[in-house]
């Protein structure tokens, strides 16, 4: 595995495993735990679950892929921002710890922006981590303005990463967001790197796998991996799915390669509004 280092210094993997939908009414109890576990064979040793996964099933799932094995893991959560006030942020991380069955979280992060004043829940989160229930904390689909304006907050300069949802069809973030984060070494995890799977059926990816001798998903993942200072977390219940995100790790793209998506997948040339699921 590779890391990438939090702005604290503490390693992150640069390839985890994403949560959502997990733990929901119908989704395959065993399956699941099966290959979260399959997952952290494979060395995908960051996890990222939610406490609005399921209302709190994801992070149950988690528990029992992690039992016996919580120390190889970081393990990200997030808090939804109507708990995101000084006490109901502390309340919250309490309970997904319960449901995680750990005493603490690796990072613990602002699902979205809610209508809680930035300075409260920053106070949450410094309570949590004087008491040591999380390592470090940060924001998920903040823009560019906004994690700007949260960085500028009492204690926000300790900004861990901010999740946001970017792929090769969602570039925005590359003309604003990104450059900012790497200015100011804060590494962004990439939500949704395979887009939901609809990326999967485009030519030009397609036509890039063929040559290669892989699949759409690790061109597409592979891609999210080169790009300096961003760590991905796929979703994946299906094995063969999750060998194969861990095997784009080591797919390494040619510049032309990079160049031909470029063309099918434009950066961007103006800002754009964050994108997000
Ligand atoms: N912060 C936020 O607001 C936010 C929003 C969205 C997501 N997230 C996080 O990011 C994680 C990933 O995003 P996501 O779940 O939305 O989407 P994703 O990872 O882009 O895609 C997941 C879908 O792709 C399929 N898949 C995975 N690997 C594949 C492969 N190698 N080949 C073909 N299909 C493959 C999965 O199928 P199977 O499951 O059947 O294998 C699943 O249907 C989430 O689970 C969650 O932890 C965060």
């Amino acid at each position: 595995m590779r890391y990438l280092h939090l702005p604290s210094g503490a390693p992150m993997p640069v390839l985890g495993l994403g949560t959502w939908h997990m733990g929901e009414a119908g989704s395959r109890g065993a399956d699941v735990v099966n290959a979260l576990r399959l997952g952290i064979d494979l060395g995908m040793t960051l996890i990222d679950t939610a406490e609005m996964y399921g209302e709190g099933g994801a992070e149950e799932v988690v528990a029992k892929a992690v039992a016996g094995r919580r120390q190889e893991i970081f393990l990200v959560s997030k808090v939804y921002p109507h708990n995101a006030t000084r006490k109901g942020v502390v309340a919250a991380c309490e309970r997904s710890l319960k449901r995680l069955g750990t005493d603490h979280l690796d990072l613990y992060l602002l699902h979205w922006i809610g209508d809680v004043p930035f300075e409260e829940t920053l106070a949450g989160f410094a309570e949590l981590q004087r008491a040591g229930k999380i390592r470090s904390h940060g924001v998920s689909n903040f823009d560019a303005e906004e994690i700007a304006r949260w960085y500028r907050s009492p204690d926000g300069n300790s900004v861990a990463t901010n999740q946001v949802l970017y792929n090769l069809a969602r570039r925005g973030i590359e003309f604003d967001l990104l450059p900012w984060c790497r200015k100011h070494k804060i590494p962004v995890m990439a939500y949704s790197p395979i887009d939901q799977g609809s990326l999967l059926s485009k030519r030009a990816l397609k036509q890039l796998a063929a040559r290669r001798g892989v699949t759409p998903a690790q061109v597409a993942l592979a891609w999210v991996l080169h790009q300096q200072g961003v760590v991905a977390i796929p979703k994946a219940v299906r094995p063969e799915h999750v060998r194969e995100n861990r095997a784009a790790l080591d797919l390494a793209l040619t510049p032309e390669e990079l160049r031909e998506l470029d063309r099918a997948f434009p950066p961007p040339k103006s800002a754009k509004p964050l994108e997000m699921l």
